[in-house]
């Protein structure tokens, strides 16, 4: 009984901790994202971006980044719906990947992000990026990507 008080507790601490530094992140836990969203690449985690990039994303998929991803309106609201609520400031949340960005700014790319940068800066040599053909291709790397781990590559 004690055991899984404490237990319960260790959880509840070492999550957040791991989120907010942008180490591991909540995969996608919404079917229908998960369908929609991997067709061209990996269904990103929604807490890689603030609430106000997926809603961006979401309200221009006719023209995204150069291809036409639209779906129809009750797939779209509830995909958008899914990613704002569990977004990286969702509940006033401030998870470490907002760190340094401009309120003012709605990125549309996860890999454009202040800390995304940091992180990757040095990592990669510019052979292994052609490989990966782009920073998008988080899975290309990160083998674990799809189920929230990023720690590998
Ligand atoms: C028809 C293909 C297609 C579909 C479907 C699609 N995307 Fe994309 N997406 C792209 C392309 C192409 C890029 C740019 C990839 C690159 O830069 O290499 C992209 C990039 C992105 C990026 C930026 C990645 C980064 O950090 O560089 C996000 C975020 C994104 N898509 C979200 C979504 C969401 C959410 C959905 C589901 C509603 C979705 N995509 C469905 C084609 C698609
Ligand atoms: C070309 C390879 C490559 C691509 C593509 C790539 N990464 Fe990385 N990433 C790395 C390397 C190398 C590191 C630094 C070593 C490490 O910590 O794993 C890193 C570090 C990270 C870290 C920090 C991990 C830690 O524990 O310090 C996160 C989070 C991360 N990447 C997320 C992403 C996301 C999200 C995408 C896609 C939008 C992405 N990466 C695309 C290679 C890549």
């Amino acid at each position: 009984m004690k055991r899984n008080i404490l237990l319960a507790s260790l959880i509840i601490v070492a999550m957040p901790a791991l989120a907010d530094d942008g180490r591991m992140i909540r995969p996608v836990t919404n079917a229908l994202t998960q369908s929609e969203c991997s067709a061209c690449h990996m269904a990103y985690p929604a807490g890689f971006l603030p609430a106000r990039s997926w809603k961006k994303i979401m309200t221009t998929l006719e023209d995204h980044f150069g291809e036409d991803a639209s779906l129809d309106e009750a797939s779209r609201a509830e995909i958008e719906a899914y990613l704002v609520a569990n977004a990286a400031d969702a509940g006033g949340r401030r998870s470490g990947v907002l760190r340094r960005l401009d309120a003012a700014d709605t990125p549309m790319r996860i890999s454009e992000l202040p800390w995304f940068r940091r992180e990757h800066s040095g990592e990669v040599s510019p052979r292994r990026l052609k490989k990966a053909g782009s920073w998008a291709n988080c899975n290309v790397c990160h083998r674990g990507a799809e189920k929230g781990y990023f720690e590998d590559d």
